[in-house]
């Protein structure tokens, strides 16, 4: 298998790219609703843009529930979308199973988060990485060959010598080791891009930065878009490029991870960011009352009308409640919005300077607002 014409490509080029991206699950109608010809559904996610490129890692952070799976599923065809578009190399692209799934799959492929139910018990690793070298016709066209390929592989993901791990079933392998196969399987098919579930979260935490830095070595080596979904904002800073942060089914901010975690501008960003255990800040927590937002996220079947974190949120204002916040860019750093009122221009000039809703939640951190974001921007 050669990986030569996916190394050559630009850096920068977009290869996967959400727009609009919409999904709702319609809910299973019962007798009461049948009699009133209702029907409701999940409303999972809403309107998600976002653009994969060349050698970059977006990370989409997000508490449970918020929609991050439901991406990653989109992006892979896994479910068909409700609206919007996901765009491969610049084309409209909707798969529905069979060939063209395949020729997808070649492209575009998933890590998921459990690396053991993804595994067959009654298979061994050969087993697993033949039939996707196969699939992905890769398998070369003798045994010889084949044998090649399965060394690259397991190479590839430091499963190093590989006939040590080839023959071996996935409950002899530790959880870092089979989630190095699993990485090894979606590498047979020769992506472009690499949709990442928490692909670390059932890990130890001793063996999780082994594994986020084979990623990132492999996203260096064979130039690779990679989206890493995870609930640890702190991991994403340090992986990713770029940070998207997600909540109750719609992006509230994004832009270069240094400053979506260093100078959080959502409300819902600073509470993720305070939400992660940091010895330093438990210590002052005692003395410090401020309030950061409450509460459970919303039922995604009546999401919140307006900004979906209003009811939860320490700075909501009337309109958070009515006006559903479009995205503003923050400040001079290119790439960084927020969506939320506090950062409109409108907002921004009736607050006395210094003013909390000025200066957003975190006071001294908050960045100063600019205008409006396009609305088809490719970095939201
Ligand atoms: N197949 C489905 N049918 C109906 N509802 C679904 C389906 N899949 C997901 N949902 C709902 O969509 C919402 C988003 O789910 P999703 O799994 O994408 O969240 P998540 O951010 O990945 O959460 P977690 O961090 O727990 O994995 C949830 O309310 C979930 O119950
Ligand atoms: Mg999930």
């Amino acid at each position: 298998m050669t990986l030569s014409h996916d190394t050559e490509a630009p850096a920068s080029e977009v290869v996967l790219e959400a727009v609009g991206l919409t999904k709702h699950f319609p809910v299973r109608r019962n007798l009461r609703s049948l009699m009133s010809r209702t029907s409701s559904a999940v409303h999972a996610v809403d309107d998600v843009h976002l653009a994969l490129r060349r050698g970059r890692v977006v990370a989409l952070v997000g508490e449970s529930g918020s929609g991050k799976s439901t991406v990653a599923r989109l992006l892979a065809q896994l479910y068909p979308r409700t609206d919007g578009d996901i765009k491969l190399h610049g084309a409209s692209t909707t798969v529905k199973g069979g060939r063209a799934f395949r020729q997808y799959a070649t492209r575009v492929q998933m890590v998921f988060q459990d690396p053991f139910a993804s595994l067959n018990p009654v298979h061994t690793i050969r087993y697993h990485l033949t039939r996707a070298l196969r699939i992905h016709q890769h398998a070369g066209s003798d045994t010889a060959e084949l044998e090649r390929a399965l060394h690259e592989l397991l190479d590839r993901v430091a499963l190093t010598p590989p006939e040590r791990y080839l023959d071996k079933f996935p409950h002899e392998l530790s959880g870092g080791q089979r989630q190095r196969v699993a990485i090894a399987r979606a590498l047979a098919a020769n992506p472009e891009a690499l949709l990442a579930d928490e692909p670390v979260s059932m890990l130890d935490v001793s063996i999780r930065l082994g594994v986020l830095n084979l990623l990132r070595d492999l996203k260096e080596r064979f130039n690779l878009a990679i989206l890493y979904i995870t609930h640890d904002i702190a991991s994403a800073r340090y992986f990713a490029d770029e940070t998207m942060v997600m909540y109750a089914g719609r992006m509230v901010e994004a832009g270069d991870s240094e400053t979506v975690t260093q100078s959080p501008a959502h409300p819902y960003t600073r509470l993720l960011i305070d939400s992660a255990p940091d010895p330093d800040r438990i210590e002052n927590m005692a003395s410090d009352s401020t309030d950061r937002g409450n509460g459970e996220p919303p039922s995604l079947i009546h999401p919140p009308a307006g900004c979906r974190f209003h009811p939860r949120c320490p700075m909501a204002m009337p309109r958070c409640t009515t006006d559903l916040p479009t995205p503003i860019e923050i400040g001079d750093k290119p790439g960084h919005w927020a969506a939320c009122w506090l950062y409109d221009e409108a907002t921004v000039a009736a607050q006395p300077p210094g003013s909390a809703a000025a200066t957003g939640a975190g006071g001294e951190t908050a960045p100063q607002p600019a205008t409006a974001a396009p609305s088809t921007g490719e970095a939201r």
